[in-house]
């Protein structure tokens, strides 16, 4: 990024800083005016678009109060480069075009002088432009999966469909890549695959920061804002965690704050409302994670303004190690029956099967006002998890989607590391759209069912290999993957392991990169190895081994889909019975896929590896 901009140094008060010392030039519309060790004023006096703020990621936060005409404008916080800069953020000054503005930058690190202070790389690296570059060529940059232009991305959130148009709006920090300054971002689609980036949704005001939360429909006017309104519900977050109205009446693009808010406050710590029209009961229900307390809060009104509490869920249920957060509950119906079972999503972290973030659900019944779980043979409720990788996270659904769709969305990362994966201008992506569904099981059991959405078929672009029946045995079968794509690619088969012997696919390239994925059916077990996947020493937590059930029995035969995007590989059985999503920073794209059964003879039948297309580029 930093090739394109061309910083001009000469400086229009050049004569100034002879009279006030301390007054510094920086580039052509910025002076910097140096107050004390931790302060420093920036003036831009510039009719541009941008300031472009130079950042290093590995600095502290400063602090940076933007004054407009001498009011405080907005307060954000920014890694401004101390050593070297890493890359810029823009600061968009388009709404205080004509007017004064200035920065008040408090920085936090210690000295004892400002010739000190004034050493930081930051002062002369400040730049105004017309353009911000978002082209972006890191190497593990997503190809096929949603991800923010620049800085960082956390929950999936909001998330409703209007219109034909999905929106998906999340927690963003548009001021760098890691968790900082949240707002709502905002993106959307015609096809859950290609995705519009918008200008912020809603940005933190008075009552604090604006952490996750969920949007409706309201047909009815129930609210008042209009029968085309969408009506968000989000948690204000600063000293405490209250909950907050808003609503858009331009199809989502922006968003009208509620003067009565806050609509919901507690004592403790309580956030991510997500609400919903409950039509058996003619009114709005809402849940409320209690986070510390471990349990759901659930709430009714008539109006989406006025809540009353009716019971809560989950004391002592489920996995209690984390924080419960990011709800969901909606109806499902019961593969190939009449039932109809709804179903709690209850997002944790940490407490995740394999440490960190993950995703549980409660399986039960409903009545308007108390969710009822199943419970299994011996009368316990129990723990059932919705994705069974390390980086499926803050999974919620879109409100009223089409066709009694249950589409969700996942943040495909995990707390332990998402700040430390080795992406720069960014970080994050989604997990691809996925279909719920609910499914019977020979325990008795109901549990949820994951497809990717039907839209995510259109990504295939060549089908670059085909083989009805490969037999495998000791020495693997190897095939080559797509190489003018990087190796993203889709990849079906179907895996019989004849005798029972567990079987290995596995993804690897030249320089010994491998993740392994071994399908043992005598364990009814598939498990993912990506220790030796790549770059896997930012964290202690990332190089792992994760383990899905496959609900086959001994001499089934197991089918999945495999997607394969430069950091990341979701893993689906056939008919959603599970799914696995890791991520993984190959140090070269996986050219090679092998199959190999230690001990036995396998077939892989109806392989199929289709490439896909660079549609982020
Ligand atoms: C989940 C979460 C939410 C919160 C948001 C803040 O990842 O902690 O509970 O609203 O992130 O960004």
């Amino acid at each position: 990024m930093e090739k394109i901009i061309k910083l001009s140094l000469s400086c229009l008060m050049a004569g100034a800083s002879a009279l006030f010392p301390s007054v510094v030039c920086a580039a052509d519309g910025v002076t910097v005016n140096h107050l004390g060790v931790n302060n420093t004023l920036v003036r831009v006096d510039s009719g541009k678009r941008f300031l472009l703020m130079p950042v290093q990621e590995s600095n502290d936060d400063a602090t940076v109060n933007v004054v407009v005409d001498g009011k405080l404008e907005k307060t954000v916080y920014v890694r401004l480069a101390k050593s070297k800069v890493d890359y810029y953020v823009p600061l968009s000054l388009e709404d205080y075009s004509g007017h004064d503005v200035v920065l008040n930058v408090v920085t936090s690190q210690s000295r004892s002088t400002v010739r000190e202070a004034k050493e930081d790389a930051c002062w002369s690296r400040f730049v105004v432009s017309d353009t911000f570059d978002t082209s972006n060529r890191e190497k593990y940059r997503p190809a096929f999966h949603h991800t923010p232009l620049y800085g960082w991305m956390n929950d999936p959130n909001g998330m409703v469909y209007k219109d034909g148009v999905w929106h998906l709006y999340y927690q963003y920090n548009p001021y760098g890549s890691k968790w900082q300054n949240m707002t709502w971002g905002h993106s959307s689609s015609t096809d859950l695959i290609n995705w519009t980036h918008h200008p912020l949704a809603i940005e933190a005001n008075g009552l604090g920061a604006v952490f996750s939360g969920s949007s409706v429909l309201d047909p009815d006017n129930t609210a008042g804002f209009g029968n085309d309104a969408i009506v968000s519900l989000y948690t204000s977050a600063a000293a405490s965690q209250i909950q907050s109205l808003a609503h858009s009446k331009d199809n989502g693009a922006t968003f009208e704050i509620y003067p009565g808010n806050p609509v919901i406050t507690l004592e403790s710590e309580a956030r991510d409302p997500n609400m919903f029209w409950n039509a058996a009961t003619g009114e709005w229900n809402l849940l409320l994670a209690h986070a510390l307390d471990h349990e759901m809060l659930i709430f009714r009104s008539p109006d989406l303004k006025n809540w009353t509490l009716s019971s809560a869920f989950g004391k002592g249920l489920g996995a209690q190690d984390g924080v419960w957060e990011c709800p969901d509950l909606f109806e499902l119906s019961v593969d190939g029956t009449e039932e109809k079972k709804w179903m709690l999503i209850c997002n944790i972290n940490p407490g995740g099967p394999f440490g960190g973030s993950a995703t549980q659900y409660f399986i039960g019944d409903f009545d308007g006002n108390t969710f009822t779980p199943d419970k299994d043979d011996e009368g316990n409720v129990p723990t059932k998890w919705m994705d069974f990788g390390k980086d499926h996270y803050a999974t919620v659904s879109w409100s009223d989607a089409p066709d009694n769709r249950r589409t969700v969305i996942g943040w495909m990362s995990n707390w332990q590391y998402a700040a430390e994966v080795p992406t720069m201008q960014f970080r994050s992506a989604n997990t691809l759209p996925r279909e719920m569904g609910l499914f019977k099981a020979t325990d008795g059991q109901i549990y949820v069912s994951t497809v990717p959405s039907p839209e995510v078929d259109m990504l295939r672009d060549r089908l670059v290999s085909r083989h009805s029946k490969l037999s495998a045995g000791k020495n693997p079968r190897k095939i080559s993957l797509p190489a003018d794509n990087d190796g993203i690619c889709e990849i079906l088969l179907d895996i019989d392991s004849r005798k029972g012997a567990p079987v290995s696919v596995m993804l690897s390239n030249d320089e010994g990169d491998y993740v392994d994925m071994v399908y043992n059916p005598s364990e009814s077990t598939f498990t993912f190895d990506r220790r030796k996947s790549g770059v896997t020493d930012f964290s202690q937590d990332f190089p792992a081994v994760t383990v899905a059930p496959t609900f086959s029995d001994e001499d089934s035969t197991l089918k999945l889909r495999i997607f394969v995007d430069r950091s990341s590989i979701e893993v689906f059985e056939a008919d959603g019975k599970f799914a696995m999503t890791n991520l993984v920073f190959p140090t070269a794209p996986y050219n090679r896929i092998s199959f190999s059964a230690d001990g036995g003879k396998a077939d892989i039948r109806n392989l199929r590896i289709f490439s896909i297309k660079d549609i982020n580029d």
